[in-house]
């Protein structure tokens, strides 16, 4: 069990050119303090601009912090590293290269022969349903095909953290709800902790056990609530009944007005 652990962590960016405030860096994060379990999908829901993009930055080292320690069982991570992968709101998956050639990225900056990482990358094509497009072009894949393939490739690397910045953001609301219970599964099955960032209340308690709340300006972990039903699911339980209990509409209502009433984005800013 490895354990992704953010202490006092803030974050300043400079000052935008020309702006009123020049001169002042701007505070985006503010004392986050978060721990991650490598057996667990954490989601962090909040305001456009509130700093979540940032967070996943830090955690997989793109950008260092302030002040405070970003660390993986106690040892403050140096950069980014092969333990945390990353998946973006878009596929970010290379054009010039077929679908196995993304998944096998990975494995050929690791090193690994050709006839090996291919092989890897085939298993894990079959893992997210993708076994029959392997050798299919990036533009003739579907939006939700591409994600899969990014999931996949995240995944060649045997990460101890899967780092999500709104995987499913751009699919459509159908594609959406199949992936979010295809990625219930792959993190399960993966071993690999997650973090999930969504701007999606029923996304982030249908997957997370535990939701986290970032208000803004400057961004702060204002609110920590557990979740039980990504467990549900995982047993069996269909998700549209999940959803209809009283219990998940009293904890999205809860979330809903917890996130309406935190500081208006242009009056705070
Ligand atoms: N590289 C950067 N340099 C300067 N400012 C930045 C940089 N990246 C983000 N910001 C600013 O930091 C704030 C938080 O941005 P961030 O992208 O982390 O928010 P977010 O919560 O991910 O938003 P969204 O939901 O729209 O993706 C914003 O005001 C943004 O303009
Ligand atoms: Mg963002």
């Amino acid at each position: 069990m490895s354990i992704l652990s953010f202490r006092d962590v803030s974050l300043r960016y400079p000052p935008r050119p020309g702006s009123r405030a020049a001169g002042n860096d701007r505070l985006v994060l503010d004392g986050i303090n978060l721990q991650v379990a490598s057996n667990e999908l954490v989601a962090i829901i909040g305001r456009s601009g509130s700093g979540k993009t940032s967070l996943l930055n830090l955690a997989a080292g793109f950008i260092a912090p302030t002040s405070g320690t970003i660390a993986v069982d106690g040892v403050p991570i140096p950069g980014p590293g092969a333990d945390r992968a990353v998946v973006f709101q878009d596929d970010a998956l290379y054009p010039w290269l077929d679908a196995r050639d993304n998944v096998a990225f990975p494995l050929k900056l690791k090193g690994m022969p050709r006839a090996t990482r291919q092989a890897r990358a085939q298993q894990l094509l079959e893992l997210v349903g993708l076994g029959d497009a392997g050798d299919h072009h990036v533009w003739e894949l579907s939006g939700g095909m591409r994600q899969r393939v990014g999931i996949a490739r995240a995944l060649a690397a045997e990460p101890r953290f899967l780092l999500l910045d709104e995987p499913l953001g751009a699919l459509d609301a159908l594609t959406r709800t199949r992936m979010q219970e295809f990625l219930l599964r792959i993190q399960a099955r993966s071993g690999a902790g997650a973090v999930l960032i969504t701007h999606s209340i029923d996304e982030a308690l249908i997957l997370a056990s535990r939701v986290l709340v970032l208000s803004p300006h400057p961004g702060r972990l204002t609110a920590e609530i557990e979740a039980g039903f990504s467990a549900e699911i995982l047993a069996g339980a269909a998700t549209e009944k999940v959803k209809a209990s009283p219990l998940f509409k009293r904890l999205h209502d809860g979330l809903t007005s917890l996130i309406h009433s935190l500081p208006n984005e242009e009056a705070a800013a």
